[in-house]
């Protein structure tokens, strides 16, 4: 029988408009790897407010970056792989409030980008990835056979988030996650290197209105198509 041809699909969007969900049940579904590139920027952002590494300073950056290992590494458990950061589980801390307000900043540093970049690039080579993020259509597999742009109603997204974050801290307002949400969105989408844009080859998704349900079948009749 013919070996199935394994594709790369990317999926990119805004913040919180359920990109990884998406991105998992799919990666699932074809048994393909799930990579949450994100998770690296963030990673990386906990690095360097733990090490009190000064971000605007160019060098500190370059010498930090030498330090940092990062892997993900599949949880049998949870059937999901997980984010580690010189050998520690980080999966959990990284979604955290404190990282979201400064991941942005740090991946808008094009030396940040470039160590992501390249890592992200070596994991998609035997191809059978879904990865998700802002410029993986655009930049990191600018010839991925299928490209999802997710886009959804900001009152929902932030109502998502909401829910999300409250889980672990339940002091955390709604004005507080809405305020991130728009602060990450426009340096994303305004930073000079790989700013958040949809590939003209990218397929829209608008899940403001779709079930899990009906967005996995829509994306697996584009994968079908692709085949
Ligand atoms: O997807 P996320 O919210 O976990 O991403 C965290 C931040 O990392 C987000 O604000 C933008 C940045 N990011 C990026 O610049 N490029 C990617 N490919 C993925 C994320």
């Amino acid at each position: 029988m013919a070996k199935e041809k394994k594709i790369i699909i990317t999926i990119d969007g805004w913040s919180a408009c359920g990109k990884s969900t998406l991105a998992k049940q799919l990666a699932k579904e074809l048994n393909y790897k799930y990579i949450d590139s994100g998770a690296m920027y963030r990673a990386i952002t906990l690095y360097f407010l733990r090490n009190h590494i000064d971000w605007t300073k160019p060098a500190s950056v370059e010498k930090a970056l030498k330090s940092i290992v990062i892997e993900f590494v599949y949880n049998p458990k949870s059937k999901e792989s997980e984010v580690y950061m010189n050998s520690e589980n980080v999966e959990y801390l990284i979604r955290d409030l404190v990282i979201a307000e400064k991941v942005s900043d740090v991946a808008a540093i094009k030396s940040v980008r470039e160590f992501a970049v390249r890592q992200q690039q070596q994991m998609g080579k035997q191809k059978g990835i879904v990865m998700d993020g802002r410029d993986i259509g655009t930049v990191v597999f600018p010839k991925a056979e299928l490209k999802i742009f997710m886009t959804a109603d900001n009152a929902i997204r932030v109502e998502r988030r909401f829910k999300e974050l409250f889980e672990k801290n339940p002091n955390i307002t709604i004005d507080e996650v809405k305020n991130n949400l728009e602060m990450r969105d426009y340096i994303d989408s305004h930073r000079e290197v790989s700013p958040l844009r949809k590939a003209s080859d990218a397929v829209v998704l608008d899940n403001t209105s779709l079930s899990l349900e009906e967005q996995l079948n829509l994306a697996l009749k584009w994968v079908k198509e692709r085949m």
